[in-house]
This record gives C-alpha cells, sequence and structure tokens, in this order.
C-alpha cells in the first residue's frame, strides 16, 4: 500500500512538473488522481481493506499524498494562469510608439470664403440675408425688373429658358422683387442676397455659363444716391483694404435710375496700369443705382413716399481681385492643388 501510494504520488508529480502545459491538462489530471473515481480517492476508500491497526499510519500517508497534491496542482495552476497571461499581453501588445494617422480636415472652398466675407461686411451694416429660387418665372427675372417681353436690354444676358415663362434666373435681382412684394408696402429694407445665376456665356478665363452674385437693396424714407455711394464705399475699402480708389460711372440697367457702374484701382498695379486692368488703372467691380421707380410701383411700394438704391456683385470676380486670381475656371475644376492653397 504505502509503496503504492509513493509510486503514485511520484508518477503524477512527474507528469504534472514536466508534461502538463495548459490549465485544462492540469484539470485532467487533478481529476485522474484526486477527482471522485481519482486514484488517490480509490486508496483512501481502500483503507478499510487493510489492518485496523495500520489504518491510521497508512491514512495519514495517503492524505499527507493527497495534500501535497493538492499544493502542487495549485502552484501549477498560478503558474499557468501567469504563463496564459503573458501569451496573451504579447499578443496583443500595441506599438504606442507607432506615429499616428493623420486625419485630413477639409476646409471652404474659395468662393465660399469669400462669399461669407462679403455677408459679414454687410450683416454688421445691418442687412439681412435673403434667398430666391434659382429657377425663376421670367415676370420676377425681367418683368418686375422693368424689362417688359421684347425689351432690347434682355439681349444683354442671354438666358436659358425652361418654358417661355420659367428660366435659369439670370441675376440676382429678381429677389429684389421678390422680397418687396413679401413687405407690407412702403416698410423699410435693408437687404443682400447672393446666390447662382446662369446666362449662356462661353466658359473661358472670364466667363463662365454659371456664376455667383450678391445683391444688394436698401429701401426707405430719403434714401439718397450718397448713401449707395457710402454703402460701397465702405464695403469695397473692407473687401480689399482701407484707401483704394472708388469711382463711379454713368451706366445703364432698366431697374435702376440713374444706374452706375462702380470700378476700384487696380489691386495688381495700385492704378499704374498693368494687363489685367488693360493699362486703364481701374476695374470694374459692380452694377448699382438708384431702383427705378416704377420698380418700387410693381412691387407695390410708392416712389413718392420712399426710395432706394440696389446693386448686384459678382462673387467669383471679387475672389480673384482679392486672391490674385487669373482663372475663372480654377473655382469649378476641383483641383485640390488649388483648392489646398485657401
Ligand atoms: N443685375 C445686374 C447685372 O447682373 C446688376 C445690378 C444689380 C445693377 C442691381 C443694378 C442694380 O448685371
Amino acid at each position: 500500500m504505502e509503496e503504492k501510494i509513493a509510486r503514485l504520488k511520484k508518477q503524477a508529480e512527474e507528469v504534472i512538473r514536466q508534461k502538463v502545459g495548459n490549465l485544462s491538462d492540469l484539470n485532467e489530471i487533478r481529476v485522474r488522481y484526486l477527482g471522485k473515481k481519482g486514484e488517490i480517492t480509490t486508496l483512501l476508500h481502500s483503507l478499510g481493506e487493510i489492518a485496523k491497526e495500520e489504518r491510521p499510519r497508512v491514512g495519514q500517508i495517503v492524505n499527507d499524498a493527497r495534500r501535497q497534491l493538492e499544493d502542487l496542482i495549485s502552484e501549477k495552476t498560478a503558474e499557468l494562469k501567469e504563463k496564459e497571461l503573458k501569451a496573451k499581453l504579447a499578443k496583443e501588445h500595441i506599438d504606442v510608439t507607432l506615429s499616428g494617422r493623420h486625419a485630413w480636415r477639409g476646409h471652404p472652398h474659395p468662393l465660399t470664403i469669400t462669399l461669407d466675407r462679403i455677408k459679414t461686411i454687410f450683416m454688421d451694416m445691418g442687412f439681412s440675408v435673403e434667398e430666391g429660387p434659382e429657377i425663376e418665372r421670367d415676370y420676377f427675372n425681367f418683368e418686375a425688373l422693368n424689362l417688359p417681353k421684347d425689351h432690347p436690354a434682355r439681349d444683354m444676358q442671354d438666358s436659358f429658358y425652361i418654358t417661355d415663362e420659367i428660366l435659369m434666373r439670370t441675376q440676382t435681382s429678381p429677389v429684389q422683387a421678390r422680397t418687396m412684394q413679401a413687405h407690407e408696402p412702403n416698410s423699410p429694407i435693408r437687404m443682400i442676397a447672393p446666390g447662382r445665376v446662369y446666362r449662356r456665356d462661353d466658359y473661358d478665363a472670364t466667363h463662365s455659363p454659371m456664376f455667383t452674385q450678391v445683391e444688394g437693396l436698401v429701401i426707405d424714407k430719403g434714401i439718397r444716391f450718397s448713401d449707395l455711394k457710402g454703402t460701397l464705399e465702405l464695403f469695397l475699402q473692407k473687401i480689399f483694404h482701407a484707401g483704394i480708389g472708388v469711382r463711379f460711372r454713368p451706366s445703364f440697367f432698366p431697374f435702376t435710375e440713374p444706374s452706375a457702374e462702380v470700378d476700384i484701382s487696380c489691386v495688381m498695379c495700385h492704378g499704374k496700369g498693368c494687363r489685367v486692368c488693360k493699362g486703364t488703372g481701374w476695374l470694374e467691380i459692380l452694377g448699382a443705382g438708384m431702383v427705378h421707380p416704377h420698380v418700387l410701383e410693381m412691387s407695390g411700394y410708392d416712389p413718392k413716399q420712399v426710395s432706394g438704391f440696389a446693386f448686384g456683385l459678382g462673387v467669383e470676380r471679387i475672389a480673384m481681385l482679392s486672391y490674385g486670381i487669373d482663372d475663372l475656371r480654377l473655382f469649378y475644376d476641383n483641383d485640390l492643388r488649388f483648392l489646398r492653397q485657401f
């Protein structure tokens, strides 16, 4: 009996120390020797077969062997758990010294930047920002602006018609009539209306069949040409730079009277004359004028009680001049080499 215990114990110890490599193998060994039907447990049960006076001593030996094996198993369990944890950590190891991935950040398009600057300047002067549809009725695009059907001035803006009565708007000026008609007659208006406009133009370095305008309209009691001049001069100084030359030239628009074309001193040569200003020292920048009495009347305003001024400017042109860009098509080509420079 004693020999058998010693042999079993030695056997179990050897296996545990040398062969068992993981927790589930170890558990198998535990069951084989110490489980309910394990070899050592069976030995304990068979104690009854030996002489009575021998039992306590032999029982003691079997129990000692069992305890020692149990201790060895828990030692081995701790060792294996530690080993498995280390293996897991090694496998899931993250190299925190690896440099991060660059997250590319976009930014607004140069036209959006320019438009935002324009809006901010006018909003600071108390203007609201209005909107009108790009697919517009002939009535708002032309008729309500004093351009009846067959008016020769319609030819200045060759248009994309959808039906006889509907077209892609050729200017943001229809928002003038829409805004007046949305207001109580004669109530004051101070608004800008930015948006896309469409004309049957060639697509070259300075023309595009689609471009962006900002309309402006101010109506109140006693609005005079000097208000128009002061407002636009202030705007041009803010969008370009203080001290920039501004001049007004007489012009014609059917919806303003008198009408003016506004020039700034050339931003490239500062008025000396260069290729960009074609030697004149001046650059045409916007159209403007006092709202024609007939236009006020058609939208329910009384020209005897109120007066107003209006202006329209091209956003692409302002962006080109403020960034020194010489080809309008660059704005629409979506070439990242260009767009990333802003
Ligand atoms: N709508 C005109 C154009 O596109 C510009 C303009 C607007 C002129 C308002 C006068 C007043 O040419």
